[in-house]
């Protein structure tokens, strides 16, 4: 029986007033500290494509990308509800196509939900995909996939017109089946009105206090991507700059003969050769990770 956070304990948190933790994750061993460390949703967005892959934005992402990624976070959640993003062109050309693909990142990548972008005009492909008994998280506001529509990385829905449709947008998501919404780069006064006017939870990026949850890209928080931080981050750690220190320590020791030593070495049973020098007298045990006979 799975014991992960399913979408049913994500609505209960909504109508219990408590918050919901929602992380990007991309590979292995994140997924095992982030999920340690009591993530509600591990989720492989399409952000992969920008702070993992080196695109300058999420359009390049293919099915393939997320399936290999969610493979890997699947494997190392044993808690957190894992969702998957549906990159572009994903779910947009047909409802069978995205059902087709939604089945994929369950059935292959051992998601448990799916992500994709837009309101009104992909309710009835999120009805079709729910029907299909995949849970289906939307995603309105700022919606990186449509960023050439939208010219640019924007703040939406500030005007009254603007509000007025992005409200509807969430109430259509909701009506189609949605299990969650989340909520980019909103003003927080409009976040706050779509999160008491819904009965699913909010997921809110730059949306504010006002939603049921939040959710935050990885490398923005840790410090792994330096290129820029996003005004609605917060830096919990520079572990850039961790692993690049640590990496610079490493080339010294390397060229100043101080890696390896004998910790770090094996020796022969008998030995065949000349009598082994200091740094290598020492028998060492391997490690675990790779086992040597
Ligand atoms: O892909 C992603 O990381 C996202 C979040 C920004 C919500 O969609």
């Amino acid at each position: 029986m799975d014991s992960r956070i399913s979408v049913t304990d994500l609505n209960a948190k909504k109508k219990k007033g408590e918050k919901i933790v929602m992380f990007t994750v991309y590979d292995y061993p994140t997924a095992r500290l982030v999920d340690e460390a009591g993530v509600d949703i591990s989720f492989i967005g399409d952000t992969l494509g920008m702070v993992v892959l080196g695109y300058d934005s999420t359009l390049p992402v293919t099915m393939d990308d997320i399936l290999h990624h969610t493979k890997a976070v699947a494997r190392g959640t044993k808690r957190a509800h894992v969702l998957a993003d549906m990159p572009f062109l994903s779910y947009q050309v047909s409802p069978e196509d995205a059902i087709r693909n939604a089945g994929r990142l369950l059935q292959e990548g051992g998601a448990q939900s799916v992500k994709l972008e837009g309101g009104i005009q992909v309710s009835e492909t999120v009805r079709r995909i729910v029907d299909a008994g995949i849970p289906v998280m939307g995603h309105l506001g700022l919606t990186p996939q449509s960023i050439h529509q939208l010219g640019g990385y924007k703040i939406q829905g500030k005007t009254p017109k603007a509000a007025v449709k992005l409200l509807n947008n969430a109430v259509a998501l909701e009506q189609a089946g949605a299990y969650a919404i989340v909520l980019e780069c909103v003003p927080v006064h409009l976040a706050r009105a779509i999160t008491d006017r819904v009965g699913v939870p909010t997921i809110g990026i730059g949306a504010g206090p006002g939603c049921d949850g939040q959710v935050q890209v990885f490398h923005d928080l840790l410090g792994l991507y330096q290129d820029f931080l996003p005004k609605h981050a917060r830096r919990y750690a520079h572990v850039g700059h961790t692993i690049r220190d640590a990496v610079r320590t490493y080339a010294e020791d390397v060229r100043a003969r101080r890696f390896p030593t004998d910790a770090e070495s094996f020796i022969m049973d008998t030995p065949l050769f000349s009598e082994p020098s200091e740094a290598t007298a020492q028998p060492n045990a391997p490690r675990k990770r790779r086992q040597t006979a």
